[in-house]
């Protein structure tokens, strides 16, 4: 990956004598560009300029977690300075800490707002590495409308989808609409999957691949129940071209209104009830289903924090925006627009936040407690750990490896990796 391949935009103060100032200065933030994050981005660093007379300059990233990680690993590795603020997602603390800043002498105590699971998370040997900017976990969005239209109800487990996600697009393609299906979720191989299958694995009572002591848990009957189950929708309830998919292509089929069901992060949402969207007002959102009658709901806990790399020539400027962008205001305003998950507890409570976003309500417990993949036990060893997974569940959903004999390689891959410990 070349850092010249990204687009970069300058985004001027918005007083004309502040600019030409001698303290002027410019801060350099890295923001995603997942469905509507890059313009929410560019509006709050527009704000925080025009207040301060500073400026800021965006840098695009990929949408791929995985691809990101690569970039930012090898712009701290040689100790750029040439981003000041890294939009981290919430699996890299262990992996990125060493070039971060501690942001404890900013942050003013102002992170005891936030969920203290993220903070915790955040912190890495006593110092607080990012600031929680917003949240995630993996929901289910279904078309309210064709259930309605073929008296079929919100699936409870995977079974109940498989089976409604099969009828409803049978009966949508008998109807004419061709491009029709059940199912769309993110079954290419990258960070993405890893979200898709741990959700599918715990479901089951499966396990988080790795537990909160380290222990390799993969190898088990009910993960592979689970892979057997995500793997019978390739080409039945989902289209072979899932297994290329990340969110935004999944969130292209659900929205131009040619999938029945859709897993996905709260983001989808706010575009899906864009006044252009063909499915406005056509949607629902619950938590995914559980496997089987014995199994439970989980959804991945995702989410990005903002950081203020070792190496910015003004950390304190970088760490004021940092501390801007994650305020209060900030996540009401991106929570509105854009149905970014606040990091702020109260704004679970917030009237205006609520009407634009009910689900932030309904499902107030899938977002306090998603499922966190095994990041923080596994450390510095996260990155490879997560990438022997995708691979492998990537394998079992392409029909090249047995689910059985999938995850008996995997945990001796995972041994491997962890050697005596992590
Ligand atoms: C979302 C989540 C992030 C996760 C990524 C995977 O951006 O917030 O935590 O790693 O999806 O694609």
């Amino acid at each position: 990956m070349n850092f010249n391949v990204f687009s970069r935009l300058a985004i001027a103060a918005a007083c004309a004598w502040i600019t030409t100032s001698a303290s002027a200065e410019t801060v350099t933030i890295s923001c995603g560009a997942v469905g509507s994050e890059f313009k929410l981005c560019q509006e709050g660093t527009a704000a925080w300029a025009a207040k301060t007379g500073h400026q800021v300059e965006l840098v695009s990233t990929p949408n791929s977690s995985t691809e990101r990680l690569s970039l930012y690993q090898q712009l701290l590795a040689a100790g750029s300075s040439d981003i000041d603020v890294f939009q981290i997602d919430v699996i890299w603390p262990g992996m990125l800490g060493q070039h971060l800043l501690d942001l404890t002498p900013y942050s003013k105590g102002q992170e005891a707002e936030h969920f203290a699971s993220i903070v915790a998370n955040n912190t890495v040997d006593g110092k607080l590495l990012a600031m929680p900017w917003f949240t995630d976990a993996g929901v289910l969005y279904y078309r309210k409308d064709l259930l309605e239209k073929y008296a079929q109800p919100v699936p409870d487990t995977w079974e109940d989808l498989t089976e409604i996600a099969a009828k409803v697009q049978q009966a949508e393609r008998d109807a004419g609409n061709e491009q029709m299906w059940g199912y769309v979720w993110q079954g290419r191989a990258y960070e993405g999957l890893t979200c898709d299958a741990l959700e599918w694995i715990y479901s089951y009572n499966g396990g988080t691949l790795v537990d909160a002591s380290g222990e390799i848990t993969i190898n088990n009957p009910q993960a592979v129940q689970a892979l057997d189950t995500a793997r019978g929708w390739i080409g039945t309830i989902s289209p072979e071209g899932v297994l290329s998919y990340g969110e935004e292509e999944a969130r292209g089929v659900f929205q131009s209104g040619n999938s029945v069901f859709m897993r996905n992060w709260p983001y989808a949402w706010g575009l899906a009830q864009s006044e252009d969207s063909p499915v406005k007002d056509k949607v629902g959102v619950v938590a995914l289903p559980k496997g089987g009658a014995s199994g439970r709901p989980a959804g991945t806990l995702g989410g990005w924090q903002l950081a203020v790399s070792n190496y910015s020539a003004h950390p304190a400027l970088a760490a004021d925006l940092v501390m801007y962008l994650t305020s209060y205001e900030e996540q009401k305003r991106r929570a509105i627009e854009g149905s970014y998950n606040p990091t702020i507890e109260a704004l679970y409570k917030d009237q205006d936040v609520l009407d634009a976003v009910p689900f932030f309500g309904s499902l107030y417990e899938t977002f306090a407690n998603g499922v966190p993949r095994p990041s923080s036990v596994t450390g510095d060893n996260y990155g490879r750990v997560s990438n022997a997974f995708f691979n492998s569940v990537h394998g079992v959903l392409s029909g090249t490896v047995e689910p059985q004999a999938a995850v008996e390689a995997l945990e001796t891959q995972l041994k491997r990796i962890r050697k005596r410990s992590w």
